[in-house]
This record gives C-alpha cells, structure tokens and sequence, in this order.
C-alpha cells in the first residue's frame, strides 16, 4: 500500500467512472443494474482513497450531457443518487469526509438540491478527505458561469488573472487533480474539469466501473508514483 504522507500520493484524484452499462449489459441485466454496482465501487474507491491518504477524491457521477438519456435511467441515476445520500452520509462524516457538489444541483429539484446543500453543511468541518461530487457537471458550463460571475463581480478585464479567475470556479479552494482515471477503456475527457486538469496526468484502465476495486485504485496510484511530472518546464 502506498504511503499516506509520501509526496508521490496525488493530493487529489478525479474519476470518470464508465461502464456500467457495459457491464450490465455483458450479463443481459438492465442497465439500472450497472449503476446500482457502479454505486457499490463508489463506495470501495472513497474508502481506498481514505486509506492511502488522497486528501480530494472528485467523482464524475452525474454530467450535464446525462440529461439527454431517456427519462426512466435519470430517473434511476437520480434515485440512486438520492438512496446513496441517505445511506452513507452518516458513515462519511464519522469517517471525516467533507462533502462538496460542484454542477447545476437545481437541476434535480429543490428538495434534492437542499438535502444536498444540508450534507454539506454537515460535513463542512471535516478534515481527512473532500469528496467532490460533480452533479451535471460540465466543464464548459462551469467556465462560462465563471466568466459571467467575475464580470457580475466587477472585474475590470486587465485586472483578469488565472489565479483570480479560479476563484470563480464550482472548484474555489479546491487544488487541481494531479491525476485523473477513466475506466472502460475510453479514452475521453468528456468535458471533465475541462480548467482543472490543465496539467493532470491520466490513467485509463479498460475495467468497467462496476468491476473497479482497491486493487485498481492501488494500481493507478503506483504508476502515478512513477511519473516525471514537470508542469510544462524541463527537469532541473
Ligand atoms: C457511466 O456509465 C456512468 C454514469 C453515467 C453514472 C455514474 C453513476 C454511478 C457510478 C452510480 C451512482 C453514483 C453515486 C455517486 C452514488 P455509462 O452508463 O455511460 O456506461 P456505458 O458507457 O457502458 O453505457
């Protein structure tokens, strides 16, 4: 297991999880069957990224392109959603995760937009790992409201920096991922944290997100370990 206050462990790790149709699929299961497992994962991945000491784990569970699926499967991804709240919410904050949602929450409705909003705040003092939800999310949309929340703001065009612009993002406050996964073999960014992960590295694995376990956790963190990582410069 990696070392938890060793430098090579990524402060922070964002997930594209995919595949659960895939997966469902492969055993003639209906396509809710996928993301009820996808939901499982969910669970092993934040305790994996708590046990090596990942201090922001950004999961990619809901985008805002995901509205355009029939209506019955939002409706599943939104039942889950609201099941998986209700259920590890308490277990989340006793471990110490603080919640944060980034995306058009209004989006689901006022009641879940507010239960949301309350886990939050529940959870806001909490130390040991942020857990970054991105509720149809998409990172253009994000941009865009950055860009007319800082114009609201007052912000005269030559005062504009990249540094005072984050500031504007869903993801103030919050470091950039220094690695980002994919599962299921695509090889996407799909408009995930499109600011964010400027300098990212990512690791893509062909496991479906319902298969997606500790172990591959582990694997993405050891090959992360062993990147040069130079931010656009030459290595000194
Ligand atoms: C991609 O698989 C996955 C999603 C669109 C949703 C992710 C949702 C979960 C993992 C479950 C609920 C989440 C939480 C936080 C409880 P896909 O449906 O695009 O798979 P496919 O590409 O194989 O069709």
């Amino acid at each position: 297991m990696a070392d938890a206050a060793s430098h090579s462990v990524p402060l922070h790790v964002a997930i594209i999880m995919d595949g659960n149709g895939r997966w469902a699929a492969a055993r003639g299961l209906p396509r809710v069957a996928g993301h009820r497992e996808g939901a499982k994962a969910v669970r092993r991945v934040i305790e994996a990224a708590v046990n090596h000491g990942v201090r922001y784990l950004t999961l990619f569970a809901f985008s805002s392109e995901n509205w355009q699926r029939p209506a019955g499967e939002v409706q599943d991804l939104t039942f889950l959603l609201k099941h998986y709240l209700r259920s590890e919410l308490d277990e989340l904050h006793a471990e110490g995760v603080r919640l944060k949602v980034i995306g058009e929450r209004e989006r689901f409705g006022a009641a879940l937009a507010q239960e949301l909003e309350e886990a939050e705040r529940k959870t806001a003092n909490n130390k040991r790992m942020t857990l970054v939800l991105a509720l149809s999310y998409g990172g253009r949309a994000e941009i865009v409201t950055a860009a007319r929340r800082a114009i609201e703001a007052g912000i005269k065009p030559e005062d504009l920096t990249e540094q005072n612009f984050a500031h504007f993002l869903f993801t103030a406050g919050i470091p950039d991922p220094d690695l980002v996964i994919r599962t299921s073999g695509e090889q996407r960014v799909s408009n995930f944290l499109l600011w964010q992960l400027a300098y990212a590295e990512i690791w893509f694995t062909k496991v479906l997100w319902p298969d997606f376990c500790a172990g591959d956790f582990a694997n993405a963190l050891e090959d992360y370990a062993g990147r040069e990582r130079r931010f656009g410069a030459r290595p000194v």
